[in-house]
């Protein structure tokens, strides 16, 4: 166990806290590679990885070097505005969320604050790094167009649709039944991480879609205080983070949270092997994300490994099919309607009538297209008549490795 660097511990009155955390190694290849790009930037100081930070979360960021974290995710306070006690028809009282950190004096005073925290994440985002933020109605376009205001490039805005939301008691407006994430990059020029292969895979094989069916967080995953009470009025789902994460993050990376609150941006870090920063202003929604944080397993390093993008797997010419011999020359291939017939060179290409070409070429020349993927478009006829499309022999030439 060691103390939080004292870089951090910041002086002003309400703001001096810091807790202790346990020194963690983190996981996967990035990590292995040492601090990340930026940790000693500019202002000198060491980034405070898997630790959470209390106190307000402007002041925290300004300590934080520039371009130092790969993704941020943000749940910050809706300004809900509620005005008295809002009753069930039973008349017990709702649990609403009334606490003095959702409180602004107006609207004006909440957009001045969205601002600054906006501002000082974008500072210390990577050029390629993305930006969460979840909101309601109250305050969600309000976000979006502080994002905007700032630079930030919006990629997606995702519906959490909750699969047991709260009912609507009096009946006079409909069930508020999600929440909405917007997904951010850094810039427009950002070449930001976008897992794609991994979201289809979450989803049996079907892109993944922008609208999210996820319970809300309850059960034995709900803090509880002494009393039974909840923790905190506004728990995320488990759920919710480890798709966010999944799906622009690489094990080793670091993941911020300016709002951390019972820490299950933190927890969910953990476990899929990420690095975190939790900055929570009550400490006593930071000691119980502390804990929680300390009770994870993380995934053993062997298990991280998600469906890699096309792009990022290994490759492979189709000359070397040919000299291997699982398309000999003279193999004729053809196309899946068998419209075209292509005969296969020793030295890779493919002659069809009048074109000769890469697998490529030839598949994009026959269908007068501009472009073909010949690993998808041509297929080796076996015995028994049945097409092989060329992708499949490539795999297997890929495992032979
Ligand atoms: C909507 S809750 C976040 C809940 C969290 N996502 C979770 O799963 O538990 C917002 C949190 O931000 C904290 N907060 C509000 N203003 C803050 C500030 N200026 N700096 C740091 N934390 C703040 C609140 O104490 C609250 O716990």
């Amino acid at each position: 166990m060691r103390l939080a660097s004292d870089s951090f511990r910041l002086t002003g009155p309400g703001n001096t806290a810091i807790l202790p955390r346990k020194e963690r190694r983190p996981t996967g290849d990035r990590a292995a590679q040492g601090t990340p790009e930026g940790a000693k930037l500019g202002t000198g100081l060491e980034l405070p990885l898997d630790q959470v930070l209390v106190g307000d979360c402007v002041a925290l960021l300004r300590r934080l070097p520039p371009a130092s974290v790969h993704a941020i995710f943000a749940d910050p306070p809706y300004n809900l505005q509620l005005k008295g006690d809002l009753r069930r028809p039973n008349d017990s009282l709702v649990d609403g969320v009334d606490d003095a950190w959702d409180r602004f004096a107006d609207l004006g005073a909440y957009d001045a604050f969205t601002c600054e925290w906006l501002a000082e994440c974008r500072r210390v985002l990577r050029k390629d790094g993305t930006i969460w933020v979840i909101g309601s109605y109250h305050n969600v376009f309000r976000l979006g167009a502080a994002l905007q205001d700032l630079g930030f490039w919006i990629l997606n805005d995702v519906i959490w649709r909750k699969a047991n939301p709260m009912p609507n008691f009096r009946g006079r407006r409909f069930t508020n039944a999600h929440e909405t994430l917007i997904w951010a990059a850094r810039g427009e020029e950002s070449r930001y991480r976008f897992n794609y292969a991994a979201m289809k895979s979450l989803n049996e094989e079907l892109q993944m879609r922008s609208d999210w069916f996820i319970p809300l967080c309850t059960g034995p995953e709900r803090l509880r205080d002494a009393t039974g009470a909840k923790l905190h009025p506004t728990q995320k789902p488990e759920a919710l983070l480890h798709r966010v994460i999944l799906s622009c993050t690489a094990p080793g990376d670091v993941v911020l949270d300016p709002f951390l609150g019972t820490g299950t941006t933190a927890a969910v870090a953990r476990r899929l092997g990420r690095r975190f920063i939790g900055l929570e202003r009550d400490e006593r929604y930071a000691n119980a994300a502390q804990a929680r944080i300390d009770a994870v397993v993380p995934v053993a390093e062997g298990g991280l490994a998600t469906t890699p993008a096309k792009r990022e797997q290994p490759r492979i010419p189709f000359g070397a099919l040919v000299e291997r011999g699982l398309v000999p020359a003279g193999t004729v291939l053809t196309d899946r309607a068998r419209r075209w017939q292509a005969v296969v060179a020793p030295d890779g290409s493919l002659r069809c009538g009048g074109a000769q070409g890469s697998i490529h070429q030839v598949g994009a020349a026959v269908q007068e297209a501009a472009t073909c993927n010949g690993w998808a478009f041509w297929h080796l006829e076996v015995p028994g008549g049945r097409l092989r499309v060329l992708d499949e022999l490539r795999t297997e030439a890929l495992a032979q490795r």
